[in-house]
């Protein structure tokens, strides 16, 4: 049984769409063992607990990035993470979070990597006038919004759209995407070849 550990700043809906598929049994042998937000007002810690899951608040605001990490760090190591799923959880990893989980921690961003990286990658791909947007998940490296790409799904961008219809078309994906992504990197039948990731 693999272990997963979530991170999260907000809404929370990709942490509930991976909670569905393991319940479902779409990512088999799999269980959250520990939801964190550096946030306390965050809906999706609330759904955490409403769910029976262990939930933690690590509060980031006014502690330096690395002091905060190493406490993210500890928690993660209790629970004896296996793989860690950033959902929504808005922060920078400092290198030394990275380094402690090669290749095991995923990100999840709302857009066609390496287009329109960093906050509302949604809005940015909408007034850039693309006509195909999408999402990614990746490994994360040291870089924001970088590391090798495992799955990506694209979505067309309609002419009736505005960039929350859009949004709302994209966020359909990433559940889809975020599952296909974990169970295929908990199958442990990949390779990373430089920035490739490439399935066996
Ligand atoms: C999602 O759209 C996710 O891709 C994005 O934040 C949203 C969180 O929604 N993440 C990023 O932009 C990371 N760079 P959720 O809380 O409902 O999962």
């Amino acid at each position: 049984m693999k272990s997963l550990g979530i991170l999260l700043s907000g809404r929370g809906s990709n942490f509930v769409a991976i909670a569905d598929s393991i319940d479902a049994g779409r990512i088999p042998d799999a269980r959250i063992s520990v939801v964190i937000s550096n946030r306390a007002d965050a809906p999706g810690i609330a759904i955490a607990r409403a769910r029976g899951l262990t939930a933690l608040v690590v509060p980031s605001k006014g502690r330096a990035r690395e002091e905060h990490d190493r406490e993210v760090v500890a928690a993660l190591n209790q629970h004896r993470v296996d793989l860690v799923c950033l959902a929504g959880y808005m922060r920078l990893l400092s290198p030394s979070f990275v380094q402690e989980f090669p290749h095991r921690i995923l990100n999840i961003h709302p857009s066609l990597l390496p287009a329109f990286p960093g906050l509302e990658a949604q809005e940015q791909a909408f007034a850039y006038g693309v006509k195909v947007s999408g999402c990614t998940v990746h490994f994360v490296d040291e870089e924001l919004d970088h590391g090798a790409i495992i799955v990506q799904k694209t979505v067309p961008v309609l002419d009736g759209d505005d960039e929350h219809t859009l949004a709302t078309r994209i966020l359909e994906q990433e559940h889809l995407a975020y599952t296909e992504a974990i169970k295929i990197v908990l199958g442990g039948s990949f390779e990373v070849a430089g920035r490739r990731f490439v399935a066996s």
